[in-house]
């Protein structure tokens, strides 16, 4: 698979096929498996506009999409000069470019964000981000799952956050304007461990208010795992 995509990506010009194919594309190797569920586009467009019911403006509104994998969100998102993304596999970063233009992507870590350019060796103070376009109207996706341990997860030990995607939700909180959006599907540990996660539900408390959340059925193709879609305001 991954040599077709890469075929498709040297091509100039892509068909309506090339493009399909780019869509349905997910790794199914190595460790990336354990983090690339890509969220199907109808679902995509069904968080967007509720980002939209909630108050976000389509038109001036600035947007980061913090691990965008090959680009599903980005697809849905109208305005692509107004929108900012990470993601850190290289062949699902050129997945996302090929997808998607003008739209500005980069192939790192969303941690890297909250660290000094060029090297990211040291961390910024106060939550500062060299983003340009923070802080953002709205943040939306389906950020990395599970135990947070990564590469530039030690410059961020002392929130004491024990999974990736409360990292991801509570790092992101702090890019938005106040009224500003979340719009995230992720598992359903957050939502259904009542006290295990209460460190991490303090201190995302006091960034934002959860405005409204959906269980989901299975949506993702190849994991079972539960979901739900959250989404908090910011304060
Ligand atoms: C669950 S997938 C979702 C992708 C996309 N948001 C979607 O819904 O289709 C999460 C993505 O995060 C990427 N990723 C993992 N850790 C990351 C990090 N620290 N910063 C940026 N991207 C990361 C993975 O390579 C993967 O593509």
């Amino acid at each position: 698979m991954s040599i077709l995509i890469k075929e498709i990506l040297a091509k100039p010009i892509l068909t309506e096929s090339d493009y399909k194919a780019l869509e349905e594309f997910e790794p199914n190797e190595g460790t990336n498996r354990l983090y690339s569920f890509f969220t199907p586009i109808w679902l995509c467009e069904v968080m967007y506009k509720l980002a939209i019911r909630y108050g976000f403006d389509p038109l001036k509104g600035k947007v980061l999409e913090p691990a965008c994998g090959t680009g599903n969100f980005l697809t849905v998102l109208p305005n692509p000069k107004n929108v900012t993304a990470f993601e850190l596999d290289p062949l699902n970063y050129e997945v996302s470019k090929k997808r998607v233009l003008g739209i500005t992507i980069y192939n790192n870590y969303f941690e890297t964000a909250f660290l000094q350019e060029p090297r990211f060796t040291t961390l910024l103070k106060n939550n500062n981000t060299w983003l340009k376009d923070a802080p953002f109207d709205l943040v939306i996706g389906n950020p990395p799952y599970g135990k947070y341990a990564n590469l530039y997860s030690s410059y961020f030990k002392s929130l004491k956050f024990k999974q990736v995607e409360m990292f991801f939700m509570l790092q992101s909180l702090k890019l938005l304007k106040k009224g500003g959006l979340l719009v995230f599907i992720t598992g359903s540990n957050f939502m259904r461990n009542d006290k295990t996660y209460q460190h991490e539900k303090e201190m995302i408390g006091e960034y934002a208010d959860l405005v409204d959340a959906y269980r989901m059925p299975k949506v993702f193709k190849n994991t079972d795992v539960p979901t739900d879609i959250l989404i908090f305001k910011r304060k």
